[in-house]
């Protein structure tokens, strides 16, 4: 059993919306209605899914088990996985800002360049730790730490009841969101 499989099923829900974040953003930069509503549901979505999450159990499960078998983070593919996490920090809090005051054409720009930066970042990052890290962890871990990771894993995810619907239903509307207006072209 991979002891990764509940944090590779987060990585392809995190795709997922990387997809959306992509469309979101050429919409706002086109003035479609409707997309700087998708926009700020999406990053409410990666700061708490993708960040808080997601990226709190790789760093608070997944990296300690791992530097009990040598990958500590001071160095190595957990150092480089740790300050891409940070680089993905502010790249959301550089998108939350120009949400917050998106009056003109420049601010519009300034979202769609942070948002582009975040989705390249973070697709980079995901696919190195499904190819290399997680591998890596998979073979490193015996099988009961891989056991004690991947459950932990699963009791972060039931800490908080109802978590993953409230995930799912978010995707969901943002999805609706990004396409609801498709065929209109200027913001009011
Ligand atoms: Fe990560
Ligand atoms: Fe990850």
């Amino acid at each position: 059993m991979e002891l990764t499989q509940v944090l590779r099923r987060e990585h392809e829900i995190i795709c997922d919306a990387l997809r959306l974040l992509d469309t979101a953003a050429t919409r706002l930069q086109q003035g479609t209605p409707g997309a700087a509503e998708a926009s700020r549901r999406l990053l409410e979505f990666f700061r708490s899914f993708a960040d808080e999450n997601h990226h709190g159990k790789e760093e608070g499960i997944l990296f300690p088990a791992l530097a009990t078998v040598g990958l500590g983070p001071d160095g190595g593919p957990v150092a480089m996985m740790l300050s891409e996490h940070d680089e993905g920090r502010q790249l959301l809090r550089s998108c939350g800002e120009a949400l917050a005051s998106l009056d003109d054409r420049t601010t519009r720009q300034r979202f769609g360049e942070a948002a582009r930066r975040y989705i390249s970042l973070l697709s980079q990052h995901i696919d190195k730790e499904n190819e290399i890290l997680f591998r890596m962890a998979d073979q490193l871990l015996g099988p009961e730490q891989c056991r004690a990771v991947d459950e932990a894993c699963a009791a972060h995810q039931l800490a908080k009841p109802g978590e993953t619907e409230r995930w799912e239903r978010l995707l969901g509307e943002m999805a609706a969101l990004t396409s609801i207006k498709q065929g209109a072209t200027v913001e009011g």
